[in-house]
């Protein structure tokens, strides 16, 4: 088969590595890729949303599967357009629809498919700029911390948590009335503060089937100890040490389930993959997010420990037939530790010479922001490269990560020491 990923992260590294144990496999291309996929794979200068030029190549090239890593083409419809177009409708995209990509493109709308299947969530209202007086008011019946969420895609920046009542009114006039995210803080929802420990759990569907795949957990803030700005992701463990047998069956019978099952029921075909994103207060999980996609960085913990081909898992995701396959998962620890630019997650400078990739051996090096220049590897993004290891438990497979984070360099790499601070 021939195989296009879409993306350019340490995610799409992970995919294209992983896809290229496949003997299904073909060729493999990359759109628009980085110096890591260039390395296995052969990118193509193709914009994530530019989907008649994606649609073009598919047809030209003879392209017999397509893998959306990120969730910006699939809120913008990438899946629909390819079945409204004679030429593409029979090429298998995984990634769900325009509308069910919504769970992850509106926070409202994801809050009423919860209600409406009775998944657990924090309790909410949602807001607009002519019912601003009224989320005043629900603020005050609130108890700190304040909980604000713009609705729309926001580049992970739309969740403000606030201690203070008056700076939570504040910010929500800020969203509402000053438009502090555009659109996508058009509507407000303010909901309860989830008290406890979070964790991600991944799902692969195929509208009718699913399957849980290994869980895992990141850590979004740049500094150590959770503090400062939130970042796409600063490193990620998994397994979750603390999703026992137990947890886990109870987040398959109260969420993964009523969530699949929620899908067929709401008539939004689904072939992919969802990221539930969890808070377990007390012995309860709660969703706090859907993504409809993978998660970066736990993307490259999750994939390394599948054993199964993933074209083979893609394959039956396409033709509705994931529950005759069975997961195998390999039962060691992975961690990923991510370096990043110097500055990131404000500004950074780019096009710094990235040198010790070659001299790691024991783990795998996923590339994130890299481009090729003048035969050198360096950096072009904030999220840089992440090193993942595997071990017997978590705290092993670290160390192996960090010994290895040491080999590399380029001009401002940084990263946090403390993944898994808190398990
Ligand atoms: P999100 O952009 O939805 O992933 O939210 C960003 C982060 O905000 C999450 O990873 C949580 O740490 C935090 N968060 C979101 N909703 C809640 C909540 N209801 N209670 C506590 N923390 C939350
Ligand atoms: N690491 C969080 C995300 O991919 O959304």
């Amino acid at each position: 088969m021939n195989i296009l990923i879409l993306g350019s992260g340490g995610r799409e590294h992970a995919l294209a590595w992983k896809l290229k144990q496949s003997n299904k496999l073909k060729k493999l291309f990359v759109a628009p890729g980085n110096a890591g996929t260039a390395s296995i794979a052969e990118n193509i200068t193709i914009g994530v949303n530019d989907f008649d030029a994606i649609g073009k190549f598919v047809v030209d090239i003879g392209i017999d599967m397509v893998i959306v890593g990120p969730e910006d083409p699939l809120v913008n419809g990438i899946h629909d357009y390819f079945l409204n177009d004679q030429k593409l409708a029979a090429i298998p995209l995984i990634g769900p629809q325009k509308m069910a990509a919504t769970l992850e493109g509106s926070k409202e709308f994801a809050k009423e498919f919860m209600m409406r299947h009775h998944i657990p969530t924090a309790r909410y209202e949602s807001f607009t700029s002519k019912t601003v007086t009224q989320g005043y008011e629900f603020l005050e019946t609130l108890t700190p911390p304040y909980v604000l969420k713009a609705d729309g895609l926001a580049a992970g920046k739309g969740v403000v948590i606030l201690n203070d009542l008056e700076e939570a009114k504040a910010e929500l006039t800020a969203m509402l009335v000053d438009e502090k995210f555009g659109s996508a803080s058009a509507t407000v929802v303010i909901e309860e503060f989830l008290d406890g420990i979070e964790l991600s759990v991944f799902v692969l569907t195929d509208g009718e089937n699913y399957k849980v795949l290994p869980t895992a957990k990141d850590y979004k803030r740049i500094g150590e100890g959770d503090t400062g700005l939130n970042t796409g992701g600063m490193g990620a463990i998994s397994p979750v040490p603390f999703a026992d047998e137990k947890l886990m069956n109870k987040i398959e019978r109260l969420i993964v389930k009523p969530t699949v099952e929620g899908l067929k029921k709401d008539n939004l075909p689904y072939k992919g993959f969802i990221f539930i994103g969890l808070i377990k207060v007390g012995d309860d999980p709660k969703v706090i997010e859907y993504n409809v996609r993978l998660g970066d960085p736990e993307t490259e913990v999750v994939l390394p420990r599948i054993k199964n081909d993933l074209v083979e898992l893609f394959q039956a995701v396409a033709n509705g037939s994931l529950d005759a396959i069975d997961l195998e998962i390999d039962q060691r620890s992975a961690t990923t530790v991510m370096t990043v630019s110097g500055g990131y997650p404000g500004s950074y400078e780019k096009g710094k010479e990235i040198t010790g990739i070659e001299t790691i051996t024991d783990s795998l090096v996923f590339q994130a922001g890299t481009t090729v220049k003048d035969g050198k590897i360096v950096t072009n993004g904030g999220r840089v490269i992440a090193i993942t290891s595997f071990g017997e438990d978590f705290k092993s497979a670290l160390k192996t990560s960090y010994k290895n984070v040491g080999k590399l360099s380029f001009e401002g790499i940084n990263y946090r020491k403390d993944i898994g601070f808190d398990l």
